[in-house]
């Protein structure tokens, strides 16, 4: 377990699916938890709520925030929300991302835009206006949710190139934010079956054949997620962590239901 009593967390993207498994373990490890849906209403914000009240049960604050990463200004007003009903950030987690799965050839204006803008430009305005409140505290952690498309091609995947932006991207932080008292690192997670996931198969029949050892569990990416946030990562800086129950290492030899 990672010590993290009397940390404030925000996870981006943690109404469901991995991002709420990571809040939840960093919740057990004594941190309070802010939860963030993409949306104020509907589906969204029920998931959002149901997660924070599991964070409840487990005897730490939580609160709701809402907000598309694309959007500045929302980000700005997540933050602004957090501030006022935590306190502060110490820890924060970029695990939001959203993307079209098409060719690279067939993607719209449109499709590359929401690409670049969430899964790029959202994270920095994540850092940029949570920098301020980790800074009050004496600095942080940030941990950046990638995965295996960053380094390998999959079909119809166009995030990978962003999650590969994105590691980049870490090292530079891990440097600019050092004498700030904030690190960051990120998670390389391999298959994961959560919502996405299920759209995956789809395109990606193959993955159907995929044995049970082939996939990651939430709680594993948590896992990790926690410890790169507690002291015992003080001395792991801009990197990136392979969490794939090694997939990638023996990709030329994928295992097999046989
Ligand atoms: N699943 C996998 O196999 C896998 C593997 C490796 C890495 N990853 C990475 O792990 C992370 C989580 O994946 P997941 O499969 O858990 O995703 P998911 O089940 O689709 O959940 C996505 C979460 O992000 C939120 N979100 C989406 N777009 C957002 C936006 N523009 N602004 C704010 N919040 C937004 C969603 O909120 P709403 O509920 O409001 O929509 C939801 O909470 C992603 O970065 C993904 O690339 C996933």
């Amino acid at each position: 377990m990672a010590n993290l009593e009397g940390k404030i967390a925000w996870v981006t993207g943690s109404s469901r699916g991995i991002g709420r498994a990571i809040a939840l373990r960093l919740a057990r490890d004594g941190a309070d938890i802010a939860i963030h849906g993409r949306s104020e209403g509907g589906a969204s914000r029920a998931h959002a709520e149901e997660a924070a009240e599991a964070v409840r049960a487990l005897g730490r604050r939580a609160i709701c925030v809402s907000g598309d990463i694309a959007r500045k200004d929302e980000v700005g007003a997540a933050v602004a929300a957090i501030e006022e009903g935590l306190g502060g950030l110490d820890l924060v987690v970029l695990n939001a991302a959203r993307a079209p799965f098409k060719e690279t050839p067939r993607l719209l204006e449109r499709d590359l835009r929401m690409l670049v803008d969430t899964n790029l430009l959202g994270h920095v305005f994540c850092v940029q206006k949570a920098l301020p409140l980790m800074e009050q505290r004496g600095g942080g952690s940030i941990v950046f949710i990638s995965s295996l498309g960053s380094r390998y091609m999959n079909p119809q995947y166009p995030l990978g190139p962003m999650k590969a932006a994105m590691e980049a991207m870490v090292r530079q932080w891990a440097e600019e934010l050092r004498e700030k008292g904030v690190g960051a690192n990120a998670i390389c997670a391999g298959l994961v079956k959560t919502d996405s996931y299920k759209t995956l198969r789809r395109i990606w029949p193959e993955l159907s054949g995929l044995p049970d050892e082939a996939f990651v569990t939430p709680e594993e990416v948590a896992d990790v997620t926690a410890f790169l946030c507690g002291a015992d990562a003080a001395a792991i800086s801009g990197q990136t962590l392979i969490v794939d129950r090694g997939l990638s290492n023996r990709i030329l030899r994928a295992p097999t239901t046989e």
